[in-house]
């Protein structure tokens, strides 16, 4: 039932409590320890396949969970100014949760992260159709996108002090309407520096496009149970992209400059989010807006997005090789999502800061190119990194 492919990690017992009761991760000073990586099963699909949970931790105590189901960060732990760890995204304690639907929590997204306006896009003249599951438009890769299916895991051997998880899906020609057999790789990495990076890897057999994207919502406070108005955050980001009322771009890219849209410095989100005056503001129910990296396809050296919560003084750093960011404030919580330990997610108690190409650059030969031939790979990294302050 439960593996250990890294040994001396957690004992057998302590294990099984954690993991066929509640999901909770520690909350506690952890004593630092052994790197590794467990697996235990976390559920069982309608079809009969098990989904499993694996839990990497690194030596300081940091620890992260994630089911293949999906490639789902479950939990994810970082520490307080105090040097206590505890979570810091929304999820679920059971398949069963993610099973009865959630707002892709923690999920990797693809094909395509974020919205393709009206499911349509034309490649060398021949126009594909896709699930319009989003008021017209197609959203996060359709009906059944990444994360919903389950993905082969293994971990990653002789990976030391920075315990890996190899995860592979094969997004077969015509999947969701997409042209191209797409066979994907995804590694989860815990570093020992208490950041946990993710690389995405990605091949066709016909010309078509792609988005790679994790969906974690963060909450560095309480793991969402108070709302996340009070984190400040800071955007490299000297542009945002302008949305419809549907939340397609317009095309245009806007200075922040004297707008709601300004974290060039660090800014406490709550400040301006009710800022009525403000269309995208309007449209948005918030910020769900797409912001532009002033350097774009950075090298991992500098962080491209800030976020920090004065009350615990953790700090959430984002590093990435993509040129730009949504951030999404948790708007259409609404209470209605049960989640860990029966905790309801009202509004805005996560939000999500999905490093991605633009939205509905498909349709948009201006936007930097979505488009993966044959022949090429995609590749991308984003690396989520904890601190205090
Ligand atoms: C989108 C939101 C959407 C949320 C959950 C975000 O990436 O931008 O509009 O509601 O994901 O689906």
């Amino acid at each position: 039932m439960k593996k250990h492919i890294y040994p001396g990690f957690f004992s057998l017992t302590i294990g099984m409590l954690a993991f066929y009761g509640c999901q909770q991760p520690s909350e506690k000073k952890m004593a630092s320890g052994k790197a590794g990586l467990e697996k235990t099963v976390f559920g069982r699909l309608p079809d009969g396949r098990n989904a499993d949970l694996y839990t990497l931790r690194n030596e300081k105590g940091m620890e992260v969970k994630i089911t293949n189901y999906g490639g789902t960060i479950v939990s994810c732990t970082a520490p307080d100014r105090n040097g206590t760890y505890a979570d810091v995204v929304l999820g679920c304690d059971s398949l069963a949760g993610y099973l009865r639907g959630t707002p892709y929590f923690g999920a990797l997204v693809g094909r395509y992260g974020n919205r393709i306006a009206k499911g349509k896009f034309t490649l060398d003249g021949v126009t594909y159709s896709l699930a319009t599951n989003n008021i017209g438009n197609h959203l996060h890769g359709g009906i059944t996108g990444f994360d919903k299916v389950l993905w082969t895991a293994s971990a990653v051997e002789n990976s030391g002090a920075n315990p890996a998880l190899k995860l592979t899906y094969l997004s077969k020609d015509g999947e969701e309407g997409y042209p191209g057999n797409l066979p994907v790789e995804v590694v989860y990495t815990l570093q020992s520096d208490n950041a946990l990076k993710i690389e995405y890897t990605a091949t066709t057999d016909k010309k078509t496009v792609v988005n790679l994207t994790n969906h974690a919502y963060f909450n560095l406070a309480d793991a969402g149970k108070s709302d996340i108005l009070g984190h400040e955050l800071l955007l490299k980001a000297g542009r945002f992209l302008p949305v419809d009322s549907t939340l397609i771009p317009t095309g245009e890219l806007r200075p922040v400059a004297g707008t709601p849209f300004d974290f060039t410095r660090s800014f406490k989100i709550g400040a301006r989010i009710n800022d009525s005056t403000d269309t995208q503001i309007r449209y948005g129910l918030g910020y769900d807006h797409c912001w532009v990296f002033d350097s774009p396809g950075g090298s991992l050296t500098e962080p491209v997005a800030t976020l920090y919560e004065p009350g615990s003084g953790r700090l959430l750093e984002v590093l990435t090789t993509e040129p730009a960011i949504q951030f999404y404030s948790g708007n259409f919580l609404d209470g209605t999502v049960t989640g860990k330990g029966g905790l309801l997610y009202r509004h805005r108690t996560g939000l999500c800061l999905e490093t991605e190409h633009y939205p509905d650059s498909p349709n948009r030969p201006e936007f930097p190119s979505t488009v993966l031939n044959p022949g090429e790979t995609y590749r991308t990294t984003t690396v989520y990194r904890f601190s205090v302050k």
